[in-house]
């Protein structure tokens, strides 16, 4: 595991986006696994910048989000649909039909999950994973449990995310109960984790989840078993590493 702290969000943001293009210029066609929340904002931005000025395209690769919520329509403003094209895919050359999000508007969720999983699987994987982290220490949305699975599937969320996502709704009776998520395999299975950490109400969580016991109790802490793990927080969520 490598683990850097930067003094600043734009040193964060610079130093994950780097990668990112990094991956593109090595490989036009890779598969990249992305993430929502507020963390990757300020890189999905500097992307796009990097997009703007030529220094990188995504004409040749793909992506897979790692969750969505269920029974919002995609066109809600808080769909992770929206969130994505938002802040990302409607700026760039990612080609639509190769930027996928698993449908959380579906009477089918079951069968949905099964798709995606294939759909991942066909792709080859996924060569670059972001991934943020909850409070409780969720990945995607992964929370903690007595078991996890490995599969995408569907999740009851946890009061304590929906009151961590409800300041993005008018009120938390707003916020999803369900959602879909990719599984720990495909997550473990990338070829490459870049974790993203920002604020000092991190801190203790990605202590924990890094140098704690590992335990489905804390999703998180499985990356403890990755072999190909970058972990980059800012100085206050990286204060007790
Ligand atoms: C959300 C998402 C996760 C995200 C996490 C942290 O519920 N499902 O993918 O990493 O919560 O969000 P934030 O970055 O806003 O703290």
């Amino acid at each position: 595991m490598n683990v850097y702290t930067y003094s600043s969000n734009t040193q964060l943001n610079e130093a994950a986006a780097g990668l990112i293009a990094a991956t593109l210029q090595q490989k036009p066609n890779a598969v990249l696994g992305l993430a929502t929340g507020s963390t990757p904002i300020g890189v999905y931005e500097k992307l796009v910048e990097m997009y703007k000025e030529g220094k990188i395209s995504f004409k040749g690769a793909s992506s897979f989000n790692l969750d969505e919520y269920v029974g919002l329509p995609r066109d809600h403003s808080e769909s992770y649909y929206s969130f994505m094209h938002h802040h990302l895919f409607q700026h760039i050359d990612l080609p639509e039909d190769k930027a996928l999000i698993p449908q959380g508007n579906t009477n089918h969720p079951k069968e949905e999950c099964t798709r995606y999983d294939q759909l991942i699987q066909e792709a080859g994987g996924i060569d670059l994973q972001i991934l943020g982290i909850g409070h409780n220490g969720h990945i995607g949305f992964n929370e903690p449990a007595d078991s996890l699975s490995g599969a995408t599937h569907v999740v009851t969320l946890h009061e304590e995310t929906r009151k961590a996502n409800a300041r993005f709704f008018n009120s938390i009776d707003e916020v999803p109960t369900h959602a879909i998520t990719v599984g720990m395999a495909a997550i473990m299975k990338a070829k490459c984790i870049l974790l993203l950490v920002r604020g000092a109400d991190k801190a203790d969580i990605i202590h924990k989840a890094l140098n704690g016991p590992i335990t489905t109790q804390c999703p998180a802490s499985f990356l403890q078993l990755h072999p190909n793990l970058i972990v980059m927080t800012d100085s206050e969520a990286g204060r007790n590493l």
